[in-house]
């Protein structure tokens, strides 16, 4: 019998330390004989990967940036999000729209409203069922203190225009996240991302087991390198 597509993304403010998990849970699906699709966002499709360079590098207002990344979304979504899904595949999702209300909503100021209408657009008329706006099964949201984050990410690299941004836009990012979390605690998953990696493993295991997604056992042998 096939089983339904899942559609998980993860989230949380840069430096959270959410991409170094995500492999681990794709390997730990494998394990147990699922197809899984590993993407991110903005980006996932050439086109989308084109509009992710113009959006982390190039100066514009929140309209233009919010357009680009709906933009991205609609084309990841219509050639790989809902084609994997049709097939029964585990997408895991480096970011979502959540991204968005935290980042450009709360971290920008960016109208709310037009966010909302924007997801509607771009997200609804590409499922099986025509009148469904897709959203994630469930969203891991790694919570850390703006302030711990800024410390992991110091030095690391060259940064974008999201991670050159001052802590206190990060406070505003957090605060977005955790709104959204507010408003579906039956999406939303939070881990403490402040423990260290082994921790953070065994509380991101821990949900899917207990959503009997994974197996005991696999969750427990796989774990960050
Ligand atoms: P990120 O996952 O942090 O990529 P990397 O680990 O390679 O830096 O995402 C890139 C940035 O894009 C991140 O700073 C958040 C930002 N972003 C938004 O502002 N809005 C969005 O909707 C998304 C998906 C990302």
């Amino acid at each position: 019998m096939s089983r339904p597509g899942l559609f998980i993304t993860f989230e949380g403010i840069d430096g959270a330390g959410k991409s170094s998990h995500i492999e681990g849970l794709a390997a730990a699906f494998r394990a147990q004989g699922r197809t899984v699709t590993v993407s991110r966002e903005p980006g996932g499709t050439p086109l989308a990967e084109k509009l992710r360079e113009m959006v982390l590098n190039d100066p514009m207002d929140a309209l233009t940036e919010s357009l680009l990344i709906f933009a991205a979304r609609r084309d990841h979504l219509r050639n790989v999000i809902e084609p994997a899904l049709a097939r029964g595949d585990v997408v895991l999702c480096d970011r979502f729209t959540d991204a968005t209300f935290a980042y450009q909503g709360a971290g920008r100021g960016f109208d709310l409203d037009v966010l909302s209408t924007l997801e509607r657009l771009a997200q609804t008329g590409l499922a099986p069922d025509a009148d469904l706006m897709r959203e994630p099964d469930l969203t891991v949201w790694f919570d850390l203190a703006p302030e711990v984050a800024a410390e992991r990410l110091a030095g690391a690299r060259v940064p974008d225009r999201f991670e050159a941004q001052p802590v206190e836009f990060f406070r505003r990012v957090a605060q977005g996240y955790a709104d959204r979390a507010a408003a579906a605690p039956q999406r939303f998953a939070r881990l403490d991302a402040a423990q260290d990696r082994h921790r953070v493993w065994q509380q991101l295991t821990s949900v899917f087991v207990r959503k009997g997604w994974l197996a005991i056992m696999v969750a427990s042998q796989g774990g960050p390198q």
